[in-house]
């Protein structure tokens, strides 16, 4: 997509767009909330529709390897996300998943099935008309090459490794999910792997989003650092 028809699309937009994109575990998720709060932007986890869609089929017995079923699946389930009070709810034909989408098991799964284009291009299309209504903050991996290019800003938020998987061992522990964090490192390499060499959409930071790696900020400062760059652009 060229400069002048990023412009062109901004300015046809009722608001404005935020992509943040990285690795599992770089934090993107807290930073996002605290950003949707900060500039009163609805926040938009996309991470959580592959998640639940991908728990769905596993139900389901859905055999992820036949595109026609897949897009039969994908054109049939009634997803639907909402965000209430700055928190994601996501529901697939009236069942909740919000909640039962966090563990390893569904973050390995959500992996394997977001690499299908059927899913892919059904979830893009969700999250385009998400963003339709007004200002966003949305995060995945994705977002600033694929379901955005003309977002507004772009932010690529990284850590190493070793600091992206003692902040999942906390999470889980503090969800009273017990897993060693040598696993944890493990599981969320194979997931980044996946994330980045799959054939469609692969996480890789755009060209022209701001790379930032937290992997010793505070998530103050972090938020700090983006809420100055977004100034800095005069968006708004
Ligand atoms: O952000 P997360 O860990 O909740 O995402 C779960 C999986 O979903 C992730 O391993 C890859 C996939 N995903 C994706 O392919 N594209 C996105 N925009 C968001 C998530």
């Amino acid at each position: 997509m060229n400069q002048k028809s990023k412009i062109e699309n901004r300015k046809s937009r009722p608001g404005h767009i935020i992509a943040i994109d990285g690795p599992a575990g770089s934090g993107k998720s807290t930073l996002a909330k605290l950003l949707a709060k900060e500039l009163a932007y609805t926040y938009i986890d996309t991470g959580a529709m592959y998640r639940a869609v991908a728990l769905k089929m596993h139900e389901l017995v859905i055999d992820i390897e036949d595109t026609n079923v897949l897009k039969d699946f994908c054109s049939k389930i009634n997803l639907c996300f909402e965000n209430k009070n700055g928190i994601n709810r996501i529901s697939i034909d009236g069942d909740d998943y919000s909640e039962k989408i966090r563990t390893s098991f569904v973050s390995q799964l959500s992996s394997k099935v977001s690499s299908k284009k059927a899913v892919r291009d059904a979830m893009v299309r969700l999250q385009r008309l998400l963003a339709a209504k007004g200002s966003v903050i949305m995060e995945g991996r994705d977002i600033g090459t694929v379901v955005f290019p003309d977002a507004d800003i772009k932010f690529y938020i990284d850590a190493s490794p070793e600091v992206r998987g003692k902040r999942r061992h906390s999470e889980l522990q503090e969800k009273g999910q017990d897993v060693s964090l040598e696993k944890i490192i493990e599981d969320e390499k194979k997931r980044d792997l996946m994330d980045s060499t799959r054939e469609h959409a692969p996480l890789k930071k755009a060209d022209d989003a701001v790379y930032i790696d937290t992997s010793d900020m505070t998530i103050r400062e972090v938020v700090a650092k983006m809420l100055e760059i977004i100034k800095q652009r005069k968006i708004f």
